[in-house]
């Protein structure tokens, strides 16, 4: 629904059953004063000013839990792609220059057996830590808190963003985006990370600086890209990101599977059904 026809229709809401992409702003809500609840349709709820919702007295649901696997596929299905240059192989075959089978024809990186550094070990971190387990590699996170369960069962290993990005063979962001991760990777941090590396986003885009990943892709500060998220988002063909080979960018589909999306979208309708009737949401994003 289009920004204008929302402000609009919400006037008379008491539920509102919201998109990623919805601004939930003080505007909003000061266009909304029958709103008893908010329900979005994601885990991720930086579209939504809890703050003010709180202060109002509206519960915001969200939906936990039942995207993570998919959301973890889609970081690997990206890191395998990137480091081993699948949408290159493609356009190959696709532009007809596949030739006789040669020795060094787009090398690319190591995924079993390299070093992964996860950004953020919540849910969809941790997710993540078990595929690469799966593919022998060593495990590296950041966050805000120690995950000795991670720890124990994968051996992963805490570090400072400094100590994992020195040390990662890949980086996978799954990080929560607010104002102390914004543009968490940037001109200075990109230049830490290995020029072999791979580095993969399937959290937010502006967790990214986009106009200093471009230069660190071009200049080859680091080897390739593998982004599920981008800023700005929808990024259009003709942005500088997407000319370049060795990025890989899909339309955020990290929860796009037939199975997630039904769960997601059953799990927001409940949880504002649920306030609606006066009981306690399944996953309630403030308070
Ligand atoms: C979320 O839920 O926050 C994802 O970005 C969409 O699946």
């Amino acid at each position: 629904m289009p920004r204008s026809e929302l402000l609009r229709q919400v006037e008379n809401a008491r539920g509102l059953y919201c998109m990623l992409t919805d601004q939930i702003d003080r505007e909003l809500l000061g266009a909304a004063s029958n709103l008893v609840a908010v329900s979005t349709m994601a885990v991720g709820v930086d579209n939504i000013d809890l703050v003010a919702c709180t202060e109002q007295g509206i519960p915001v649901g969200h939906t936990p839990g039942v995207l993570t696997e998919a959301t973890a596929d889609m970081a690997f299905a990206l890191l395998l792609a990137a480091a081993r240059r699948v949408g290159e192989g493609i356009d190959h075959v696709r532009n007809n220059e596949w030739g006789d089978w040669q020795p060094d024809l787009l090398l690319g990186a190591d995924v079993s057996g390299s070093t992964i550094g996860i950004v953020g070990m919540g849910r969809i971190g941790a997710s993540v830590a078990r595929r690469a387990a799966g593919f022998d590699m060593d495990i590296v996170y950041t966050g805000p808190s120690s995950k000795p369960d991670v720890e124990a069962e994968f051996g992963a290993v805490r570090r400072d963003l400094s100590g994992l990005l020195a040390v990662s063979d890949h980086v996978v962001i799954t990080a929560l985006l607010n104002a102390e991760t914004y543009h968490l990777i940037n001109e200075r941090t990109l230049g830490l990370m290995k020029p072999t590396a791979v580095l993969v986003n399937v959290a937010r885009g502006p967790l990214v600086d986009t106009e200093a990943l471009v230069a660190a892709l071009r200049n080859g500060a680091i080897a390739a890209a593998g982004l599920d998220v981008t800023d700005p988002e929808p990024m259009r063909a003709d942005h500088p990101l997407v000319a370049l080979d060795n990025c890989v960018i899909t339309p955020h589909l990290g929860s796009a599977s037939h199975r997630t999306r039904i769960a997601m979208a059953d799990m927001a309708a409940r949880n504002l059904a649920r306030a609606l009737n006066g009981e306690p949401m399944e996953a309630q994003a403030n308070g």
